[in-house]
């Protein structure tokens, strides 16, 4: 066996699991959702959410994983109580793994155009115009190369295991990714047509706010958003200090990702209404407002267009920041399959990372070539469906299957007393009924709408 890897500090910690959080979802899935559901409306049910529902499958899993130090497979595995519940975790764990490697091989095709464009603005700044022309142009070649160029980065990091690889970038990249962030929403919010993205962001309209499609939207974004499901917060989890506070941590964690989200937003809506001041079109053929990949790819660079030569330095800014919260959030993915190959099998960890990532690749280049049949699909199934669902089991496991004593016991490592705070009286009951009844109740909407 080799030694298993733990994050050196509290900071390391969150930096790696805020990276892994903080992703393409938060910047361009969390505005987006807002902007065409009733703004701060879509952006209040979605705390609700975040804190009520998607809060407590983050700490199941990061306490599963601390107790276990282990992958998922194997820490559900270990919490069950007779062949009945074993064979479930079995399924959840691998189904987690299915799932992950899904979102992984169209996450990296997302991060592919995020790295082209990065480029597209130094070439236009040297005069490169044909790399630059070819850079911008969505053509089967460029998606398939910088896909995968972009698992290249991403296997590179992960190679280099959980301190050296996983920690050290997210301690550099994510206070850059924040500093980033900051600086344009600095700048887009002195532009004419700001102050109308900002309306259309935080004023509510509450007609939107109980209609069904929103909740069952904010509560895909959030379990998006948080990793939740596939076993990765569960695999950072196990690389938690055993004197670390977990219900802080899950605070913190759950803080930072909403807050960043909620940032984002600051900067997208208002980009998007300053980009309808210059002329661009925001809304597509229906009506409804531009959201998704088409956004970042269409509306921005159409934006940075209009503004001369300052728009080449701020699309430069705004793809390099995209770049880096797509690479540490696909970091945190192929680390799932990674850690169990490597503790299921036997394998080294050298091995396994180029052979799953390879694996992925061919996934995210099938998926590359037969775009349009593929790319939702593979979407809909991972983030939709399989995600809160998953989510589900591993609340069912923390509240069902393993003894109260063994979660309390866990809780208690790293906060002596945790017994009689607030968090632990209101715990066995949310985490039993309330909690896996709504989003039961939401993934019936789903399903049935
Ligand atoms: N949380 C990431 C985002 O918001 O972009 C996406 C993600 C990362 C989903 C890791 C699942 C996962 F395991």
């Amino acid at each position: 066996m080799t030694a298993r890897g733990e994050f050196s500090s509290r900071f390391g910690f969150l930096m790696a699991a805020s990276g892994s959080a903080i992703g393409l979802g938060n910047v361009w899935g969390f505005p987006t959702n807002a902007a065409s559901n009733g703004g701060a409306a879509f952006v209040l049910v979605y705390l609700l959410l975040a804190f009520g529902l998607a809060h407590p499958a983050l700490m199941a899993e990061l306490i599963i994983g601390r107790h276990a130090r282990s992958n998922a497979v194997r820490a559900l595995q270990g919490l069950a109580t007779g062949p009945g519940t074993r064979r479930l975790g079995t399924v959840v764990g691998l189904a987690g793994i299915v799932t992950v490697s899904l979102i992984l091989s169209f996450y990296a095709i997302i991060g592919g155009w995020m790295l082209a464009w990065a480029l597209n603005a130094p070439a236009s700044l040297l005069g490169l115009t044909s790399v630059s022309s070819w850079l911008r142009a969505d053509s089967v070649t460029r998606n398939a190369l910088f896909d995968v160029f972009f698992m290249g980065l991403t296997i590179v990091i992960v190679l280099a295991g959980v301190r050296q690889g996983i920690e050290k970038w997210g301690r550099r990249l994510m206070p850059s990714l924040l500093g980033i962030l900051l600086m344009l929403i600095v700048y887009v919010l002195t532009l004419e047509g700001a102050r109308e993205g900002l309306a259309a962001y935080l004023v509510p309209d509450f007609s939107k706010a109980l209609e069904p499609g929103l909740i069952v939207a904010a509560l895909g974004q959030a379990f998006f958003s948080l990793s939740l499901g596939v076993g990765t917060m569960l695999i950072y989890g196990s690389y938690l200090s055993p004197r670390e506070n977990l219900s802080t941590v899950g605070w913190m964690l759950a803080g930072l990702d909403t807050s960043f989200a909620f940032l984002a937003g600051l900067l997208v809506l208002p980009a998007m209404y300053v980009a309808l001041a210059n002329g661009v079109e925001i809304y597509d053929a229906s009506g409804a407002l531009a959201a998704g990949p088409g956004l970042i790819v269409s509306v921005l660079p159409a934006l940075f267009d209009t503004m001369g030569l300052a728009g080449q330095f701020v699309a430069f800014a705004f793809f390099v920041l995209m770049s880096i919260a797509a690479l540490t959030s696909s970091i945190s993915m192929l680390e799932v399959p990674v850690a169990y190959v490597v503790e299921s099998f036997g394998m080294t960890r050298r091995r396994a990372t180029a052979l799953i990532g390879g694996l992925v690749s061919l996934v995210s280049l099938t998926i590359v070539f037969n775009f349009g049949l593929l790319f939702d699909l593979v979407v809909t199934l991972a983030t939709e469906y399989s995600q809160p669902l998953l989510s589900l089991f591993f609340v069912i496991f923390v509240a069902w299957i393993w003894h109260r004593n063994g979660v309390l016991e866990e809780l208690q490592k790293g906060h002596a007393g945790v017994e009689n705070t607030l968090f632990w009286r209101i715990w066995p009951v949310y985490m039993r009924f309330i909690c896996p009844l709504a989003i039961l109740a939401v993934y019936v909407q789903l399903i049935f709408l």
